[in-house]
């Protein structure tokens, strides 16, 4: 599994999504809860950008039409979305965020 920087630790604020661009792949981190984690931007149900939506209860919610997804899986809880938004595994390395795209979880 290889890792690559995504960004600082201190650049993450608490339930605020970041979005970054991995090897052209749109990713949303989200620190929540002391964890950080790190899934695809773009939710499964239309082309919207998860960073724009809320954090709440480990879920990221779709502004447009309120599908959340579980940041621990990428499963969808509402409807419209039925179908999963991949996760990419996280290690933290002093201040740095680090993301693995090659194997999702
Ligand atoms: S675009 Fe995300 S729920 Fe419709």
């Amino acid at each position: 599994m290889t890792f690559v920087r995504a960004c600082g630790l201190s650049e993450l604020e608490e339930d605020t999504p970041k979005r970054v661009e991995l090897d052209g792949t749109p990713v949303s981190l989200v620190q929540t809860g002391g964890e950080v984690f790190a899934i695809h931007d773009i939710c499964s149900h239309a082309n919207v950008s998860l960073a724009e939506g809320e954090v709440d209860d480990c879920h990221i919610e779709c502004w447009l039409h309120g599908s959340r997804f579980d940041l621990r899986s990428g499963k969808p809880d509402a409807l419209p979305a039925t179908r999963p938004v991949p996760v990419y595994p996280v290690k933290i390395e002093g201040d740095d965020v680090l993301v693995s795209l090659t194997q999702e979880s």
